[in-house]
């Protein structure tokens, strides 16, 4: 049986060699990213001296216990390295993410970024984006039924994303909604893109594109790399 934690941790730990001192580093949120901030704060615990960007509270409390310097006020101008999950990834490093909510910081970190490498396991891999995952979109609240229904137009099923029992929407850490998109499959992302940002009361939207740099993958026992262009 695959051990997929075993692969997040074996992703995490070869994005650690691309760490420098003295770098400024966007740092992602979820259970990959969590592997990753764990092997960083043992550095940092060593004498690393590097300065984080988090991408959500929850990396903010986990660098904070690890004694990871942050800067949370603001987002830099110029990071020197980003690493961040994904939820999936084509052959073109084009990727669908948000499944922590927190794709709108995350796509602005990386954006402020010199290079941006992502981390998964195995289960990753697509070769078309939107067969397995829903796409998340950030959205003003006022208006989430409306983009749900033109999200319908364009061939997607957008659930409102809850919490709890009895559910209750679920509020990014900016004070929107999110709505989970199933497409049957998502062939034109950039388009998709495209129209998604044109919607009014989209705020952000989990499809990066032209964002990652490198994706490490863990798989089994090891790493990929994947690079545009490599196979
Ligand atoms: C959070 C994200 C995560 O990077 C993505 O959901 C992958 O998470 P995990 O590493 O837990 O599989 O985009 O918004």
């Amino acid at each position: 049986m695959t051990n997929y934690e075993q692969e997040k941790e074996l992703a995490a730990l070869r994005a650690l060699a691309y760490v420098e001192d003295k770098m400024i580093i966007g740092i992602g949120s979820g259970s990959t990213a969590s592997h990753f901030i764990q092997f960083l704060g043992e550095k940092v615990r060593e004498g690393l001296q590097v300065t984080g960007v988090p991408t959500s509270k929850e990396t903010e409390r986990l660098c904070t216990l690890l004694g990871i310097p942050l800067i949370t006020t603001q987002i830099p101008e110029k990071i020197d390295l980003t690493v961040d999950g994904a939820d999936e990834f084509d052959p073109y490093l084009r990727l669908i993410k948000g499944g922590g909510g927190y794709l709108l910081k995350e796509k602005l970190v990386a954006s402020c970024s010199a290079r941006t490498i992502i981390i998964t396991d195995s289960r990753k891999q697509a070769s078309v984006l939107g067969r397995t995952y829903a796409l998340p979109i950030e959205v003003i609240p006022l208006m989430w039924s409306q983009i749900a229904k033109k999200l319908r137009d364009l061939g997607g099923e957008a659930k409102l994303r809850t919490l709890g029992t009895p559910p209750a929407p679920y509020w990014s850490e900016n004070g929107n909604y999110i709505l989970d998109c199933k497409f049957a499959s998502i062939d034109q992302p950039e388009r998709l893109a495209q129209e998604l940002s044109r919607m009014n009361g989209v705020v952000e939207h989990g499809l990066f594109i032209g964002i990652a740099d490198e994706v490490i993958m863990g798989e089994n026992e090891g790493t990929r790399c994947f690079r545009v262009g490599s196979k």
